[in-house]
């Protein structure tokens, strides 16, 4: 039975400021499309016409071989479960189990190729990138410093980087001219935006492969990005949750590979986060790494995962899971393999719908351009008009390119590997007669 309370509807007792605080980001349409699908879920067959969840990046498309390996490796899990429990039970210890450190940065290689070398006194354990993208910016910022991160980015950020660490997002304005690639000039100009507003810049956060753009950061641009932050004496972060989900391994450039290249000069300003959230689709195991190159910040950060730490049964699963190299290198080219075929799948399914979208090659997601629909009204409020019907009209749930800062009106990101192919399909279909019901508007207006 629910217990009542006599709650006062304007309590005069108060909350403290980052309990009050607006900074958390969930009013944005990112996160009202949610609500939207939570009250009216498409079912295929108990609610056809239900909203299809499209604003969610998930990795559902490689859950039968984590079963597989589950089912042939569960009799040696309840034997661990027998022999090591008790000091799996009693185990806090925030270096966390080496065994787990050591096969994440393996794992970490193996996705890179092996062309990067991470060592497991470097990994620091954190309850997903979230916590470790926080936890870096508590570490890196004092309150009211910045933190420049290029836009389009993941609207998480807002919250991760700024709510309880009372830190600023300085945008790095990027744009469709050039494929939306950060530039030495973009760099320059937010530094300087930042200084005119006399904010102090701490560091560079960008996301490679980029969430929402679907692309991997090229080699040439990481070097400009390194110049530029150890010119300005400032950190780089770069969030790399995404770098098992790059269609071709060859094609993406982590920091580590550019840094052992370089001799790892000047390379205790640069920080990575990874995750297995997305790679392996595990966001609910909550597993985030921060890689740091500089001493101090690993030694920080490991006190600091105090607050986030991963549960040692967790750690032991998933250490003995990403040892088993057999598994691990099925797992990734299976994995590959299968976005690529969903990528492809969305992009021409949306091509025939005539709409156009950036050449990506990585990621959950893929960025749409639907900027021809909003005609004379290119603005953010001609976006979340259309971003409305889409929502209401189509019942598809994505993310308007505002809910990600993106500074030019009428780019969505439309997720592909949170459902089956056959609602990708239905999704697809529904998008393709929404076009054609527009074409007709427009003819007759
Ligand atoms: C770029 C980026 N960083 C961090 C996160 C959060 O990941 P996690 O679930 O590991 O906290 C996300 C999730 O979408 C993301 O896209």
């Amino acid at each position: 039975m629910a217990i009542e309370i006599d709650i006062e509807q304007n309590p005069t007792v108060e909350l403290s400021r980052i309990g009050t605080s607006e900074t958390h980001g969930e009013d944005s349409p990112y996160f009202a499309g949610w609500k939207a699908y939570d009250e009216d879920p498409y079912n295929e067959s108990t609610n056809p016409s239900g909203v299809i969840q499209m604003g969610l990046v998930e990795n559902q498309v490689s859950f039968d071989l984590l079963e597989e390996y589950l089912e042939e490796n569960c009799e040696g899990e309840g034997n661990y479960l027998n022999s090591g429990f008790r000091e799996n039970a009693l185990f806090q210890d925030y270096h966390g189990l080496f065994s787990f450190r050591s096969a994440m940065g393996s794992f970490m290689e193996e996705i890179r190729g092996g062309r990067a070398k991470f060592d497991p006194n470097r990994v620091v354990l954190t309850a997903g990138a979230t916590a470790a993208n926080e936890l870096l910016t508590f570490i890196l910022a004092n309150p009211g410093d910045a933190l420049l991160v290029p836009t389009p980015y993941y609207p998480g950020f807002d919250r991760d980087l700024r709510w309880r660490t009372g830190v600023k997002i300085v945008p790095i304005h990027c744009d469709s001219s050039n494929n939306f690639q950060i530039t030495p000039k973009a760099l320059e100009e937010a530094y300087n935006s930042a200084m005119e507003m006399k904010i102090k810049v701490r560091g560079v956060l960008i996301t490679n492969p980029s969430n929402p753009l679907g692309a991997t950061i090229q080699r040439s641009t990481i070097e400009d990005i390194l110049d530029f932050v150890t010119r300005k004496n400032i950190h780089l972060v770069s969030d790399e949750i995404y770098s098992g989900s790059v269609f071709s391994s060859a094609e993406f450039t982590s920091v580590a590979e550019v840094l052992e290249s370089r001799s790892y000069k000047n390379a205790e300003r640069v920080h990575i986060v990874y995750s297995l959230s997305k790679d392996l689709g595990l966001p609910g195991f909550r597993i985030g790494t921060i890689y740091s190159y500089n001493d101090k910040v690993v030694t920080t950060a490991r006190r600091m995962s105090s607050f986030t730490l991963i549960s040692s049964q967790t750690q032991r699963f998933l250490a003995s899971m990403l040892s088993n190299r057999k598994f691990t290198e099925k797992y990734i080219k299976m994995n590959r393999d299968r976005l690529k075929k969903r990528y492809e799948m969305i992009i021409e399914g949306l091509r025939t719908a005539g709409i156009e979208c950036l050449e990506g090659n990585a990621g959950l997601f893929c960025w749409m351009n639907l900027s021809p629909l909003l005609k004379d009204k290119k603005t953010k409020e001609g976006e979340i008009e259309i971003w409305k019907r889409i929502l209401k009209e189509v019942k598809l749930n994505i993310s308007p390119g505002s809910s990600c800062h993106c500074s030019e009106p009428g780019w969505f990101r439309v997720c592909f590997a949170n459902m089956s192919e056959k609602t990708l399909h239905v999704a697809l279909d529904r998008i393709r007669r929404f076009m054609e019901r527009m074409k007709k508007e427009n003819e007759a207006n």
